[in-house]
């Protein structure tokens, strides 16, 4: 351990930390903007710098290591003065019209200059002025706002390897957009919202379904929502609450009081889902052909497929997404059971994702879902609508799609989709209804993660990766013809759909796996843990959809995939 004095505190930290996070450890906040624990740390906006005795510059905390005995003061006056130059030269550029910004009263420039009490700017000169891009259906962009700090292009080209946006122009007229003028739709981003995520002001943000919804809820029409399974371990925390507090009960009443006639549970079809992915697996893994098979839940990493791996594509389950499917079922079979047509019926999905935006507009799927809310839109609606969240009684969801098996629960978190697929496999392949499998090893926060299982005396290699970085190199194995596993799964937000783009900020690792431990024991908590026990699904498919994987089955629970040019 190493010892040193934080603004004479003593504290310790190990060889390799950074004066910032000790600092943290020990309570002292040193503002920060383009220091992100996922990225290599580069010193760029000079906001957390902190004096060290004997050393005549001031340093940048983030990217300091500790020495033993060295002397650190975060907030001298000599320090706080270079910290309001920063701040004032970057609200020299910025739009500074708060008031009508979506990261009003969550944005880390507004929250340090109020902390700096900085009530005035002392340098002037031109602004930059951008047209706002609103091009894309998922995220919306304002340089008006950008205070350069880079963390979203090293997020989109160092993390997720897609290259959508980086640094154009230079001096004064530098800024953050696709290269050769192309807008965001026109560009090769895949909506994940990671950059959304890793902005510390509103210069890229969710694109907004708010009012659509609203206005929907005013007509005469009939209002359904679906929730995914993350949801429920995320919303609490747009009103407060710790992360991880599940909410389940209290987020369906405050649909019915927002004025939704029925809410549906996406798990429900996240067990479909399973069932034909697993179907689909074991066909394959019996024929031997076209393996591994890779999971399609996540609408970002299919269209980072369909750009950078064509040729791959034959791999990836024809299964829909459980947003899709369900949506496929509201419109065909639960219209028909109440008697609606289905333009009568508005269907809102409340997604942790802002490229389910996006999928719902994929030309396949037209017809199907209306809007897409993330769990933070999720939660201003219910703020603008005066639900009282926090004081609400639970109620559960509407049947018939409204059950779920803890299976489905776990979908949210990255391993999640690999381990229900490989329960319902397991058995299938066996015959029995195998004792729980240990799926630790999927768990972890690990970027890929592996398992080898013997089922039915048979070898099954199973890998999971989340962030698309670690699935190009894994597409690369398999375009080599070296990949070595049978069956994949792809998520592309780091943690899974917790970490989703339209997720409560932050998303550090800290509180991703707190939102992982509330899916985790939703699931050990439930009854029925494998999906093909969903009594529901069972019924629904001797009902209505037919044979697993069977002719009516794939028309509406299946989907496919093309060959994109970046639109
Ligand atoms: Fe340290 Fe930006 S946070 S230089």
């Amino acid at each position: 351990m190493i010892s040193l004095k934080i603004n004479n505190i003593d504290v310790k930290g190990k060889e390799g930390d950074m004066i910032l996070d000790v600092a943290k450890r020990y309570g002292i906040d040193i503002p920060h903007f383009c220091k992100n624990d996922r990225l290599e740390r580069i010193g760029a906006c000079r906001i957390c710098v902190v004096e060290a005795k004997g050393q005549q510059k001031l340093i940048a905390s983030c990217c300091t290591p500790i020495r033993e005995g060295m002397e650190i003061n975060t907030h001298s006056r000599r320090v706080m003065e270079a910290r309001r130059t920063n701040m004032e030269l970057l609200l020299a550029n910025h739009d500074l019209n708060c008031v009508t910004c979506k990261k009003n009263l969550s944005c880390k420039l507004q929250r340090y200059a109020e902390e700096m009490m900085i009530d005035e700017i002392t340098f002037s000169g031109d602004k930059r002025l951008y047209e706002v891009d609103h091009s894309s259906i998922s995220i919306r962009r304002d340089n008006n706002k950008c205070i350069l700090c880079g963390q979203c292009t090293r997020i989109c080209n160092d993390i997720q390897t897609v290259n959508a946006i980086g640094i154009q122009n230079r001096g004064f007229h530098n800024k953050i957009a696709p290269p050769f003028g192309m807008n965001m739709h026109e560009s090769a981003c895949v909506n994940c919202g990671q950059c959304v995520i890793a902005c510390p002001t509103g210069a890229l943000t969710e694109k907004s379904d708010i009012q659509g919804v609203i206005d929907a809820l005013r007509s005469d029409k009939f209002l359904i929502a679906q929730t995914a399974p993350s949801i429920r371990a995320t919303l609490g925390e747009c009103f407060g609450m710790p992360p991880g507090t599940p909410v389940t009960g209290k987020m369906v009443t405050a649909l019915r009081e927002a004025g939704f006639d029925k809410v549906f549970d996406t798990d429900l079809a996240a067990d479909i889902c399973i069932i034909e992915e697993a179907t689909e697996f074991i066909k394959r893994f019996k024929e031997n052909k076209d393996l591994p098979l890779i999971t399609t839940c996540c609408p970002a990493w299919i269209k980072f497929g369909e750009q950078f791996f064509f040729e791959e594509l034959h791999h990836m389950s024809s299964c829909r997404s459980p947003q899709a499917i369900m949506a496929s079922l509201i419109k065909t079979y639960y219209a028909e059971k109440i008697g609606k047509k289905p333009e009568d019926i508005v269907l809102v999905d409340i997604m942790p994702c802002t490229a389910k935006k996006f999928e719902i507009k994929r030309p396949e799927f037209t017809g199907e879902a209306d809007f897409v809310l993330t769990t933070v839109e999720l939660g201003k609606l219910f703020k603008l609508l005066n639900v009282d969240f926090i004081n609400l009684e639970e109620s559960d969801f509407d049947n018939p799609l409204g059950e779920s098996t803890g299976a489905a629960a776990i979908f949210g978190h990255t391993g999640g989709v690999m381990e229900a697929a490989l329960r319902t496999a397991a058995d299938w392949l066996t015959g029995e209804d195998l004792k729980e499998i240990d799926y630790k090893k999927i768990r972890s926060m690990d970027t890929l993660k592996e398992a080898e299982l013997t089922i039915g005396g048979k070898q099954i290699k199973a890998c999971v990766v989340h962030t698309l970085g670690e699935a190009r190199r894994l597409l690369e194995q398999i375009r080599q013809g070296t990949c070595p596993y049978h069956f994949i799964e792809i998520m592309a937000c780091y943690g899974g759909c917790i970490g989703g783009g339209g997720q409560p900020l932050p998303t550090d690792k800290e509180r991703l796996i707190k939102r992982t431990k509330a899916l985790i024991d939703e699931d050990e908590h439930k009854d029925i843990r494998k999906s093909h026990h969903n009594k529901s699904a069972i019924k629904l498919y001797k009902e209505y959809l037919g044979d697993f994987g069977g002719k009516k089955a794939h028309k509406l629970l299946h989907t496919e995939y093309y060959k994109r040019d970046y639109v």
